[in-house]
């Protein structure tokens, strides 16, 4: 191991593979799903959402989304709901939000019950329901692409969501720079720049995430790591068309000084953190 480096407590190697492209027939949401770590996720996204939501991935769907005045919008793989305050006072007629986790939905319904345009439920978004019915002009996916095991399914249910030509906006981890525990930052001394490494990335990863690392509990949710291509072709095989792609920054930048911190910014400003993909559905 490399000097300086702590040997970090590791949960189990990354398992689960499958061929590329290929959907996971049956599988049910990731073990325990989302439930036992409801309670820490809840605060740590807050009414306003946690850091990286608030000045990177809210702003950018916002952007993507374009015109809500009066449109009906899904958030699939909603939470506890951190878009639905922006969706309604950008004008939403009505807002339903789909979610695997009852607590999620539940913590939603809390903040939301008094509002007549909120409607919540607890559902699958890989399985077809009754929410996935076409009448939605939008829909919305924050940090929830890397979080099902199904992603066709879960595409093939945006289409049947949408209206013809209603548009959807995901947005995730960049599968080509953050997959957990497979890419990492590292030092060129020589050089002088800070570097991304990428240890493992053409196939299909299925990795345990402890989410609360220290506090106790122990809960892991899954992170389902797919080739770029592989996400493309579920969004495109349901017929649904990209019609733009942003590639999202880290705002923070290291405050550290020193003779490091140039190839530091630069990376941080080089090396995209998350992928946004806005899609239409064609027929
Ligand atoms: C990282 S959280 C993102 C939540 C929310 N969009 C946000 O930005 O705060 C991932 C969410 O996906 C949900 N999820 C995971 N698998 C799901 C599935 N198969 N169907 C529906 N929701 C699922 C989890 O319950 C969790 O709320």
């Amino acid at each position: 191991m490399p000097e300086g480096r702590k040997k970090r407590p590791y949960q189990k190697k990354t398992g689960y593979r499958r061929p590329a492209g290929r959907p996971a027939p049956g599988r049910q949401p990731a073990r325990k799903g989302w439930d036992p770590v409801a309670a820490w996720y809840d605060q740590l996204v807050g009414k306003h959402g946690s850091d990286y939501h608030q000045h990177v991935v809210l702003p950018a769907a916002m952007r993507l989304l374009g015109d809500i005045h009066g449109k009906r919008v899904l958030d699939l793989c909603c939470g506890q709901g951190v878009l639905v305050p922006l969706l309604l006072d950008s004008g939403a007629a009505s807002v339903v939000g789909v979610d695997a986790s009852p607590r999620l939905i539940e913590s939603a319904k809390t903040r939301f019950q008094s509002d007549p345009r909120v409607e919540m439920t607890v559902a699958d978004a890989c399985v077809p329901g009754d929410w996935a019915d076409g009448s939605f002009d939008l829909a919305a996916s924050l940090m929830a692409v890397h979080d099902v095991p199904d992603l066709p399914g879960k595409c093939r249910n945006v289409a049947a969501a949408l209206k013809p030509g209603g548009r959807f906006v995901a947005i995730f981890m960049h599968p080509c720079f953050r997959i957990p525990r497979q890419t990492h930052w590292g030092w060129d001394e020589g050089r002088k720049l800070q570097y991304r490494r990428i240890d493992r990335y053409g196939v299909d990863l299925e990795i345990p995430i402890q989410t609360h690392p220290g506090k106790g509990g122990g809960e892991t949710t899954a992170f389902y790591h797919r080739p770029l291509a592989e996400v493309l072709n579920a969004f495109g095989e349901s017929g649904l068309a990209i019609t733009g792609t942003e590639e999202l920054y880290s705002h923070r930048r290291s405050q550290a000084g020193g003779s490091r911190s140039k190839g530091e910014h630069r990376a941080a400003r080089e090396f995209p953190m998350f992928l946004a993909i806005a899609v239409v559905r064609l027929h």
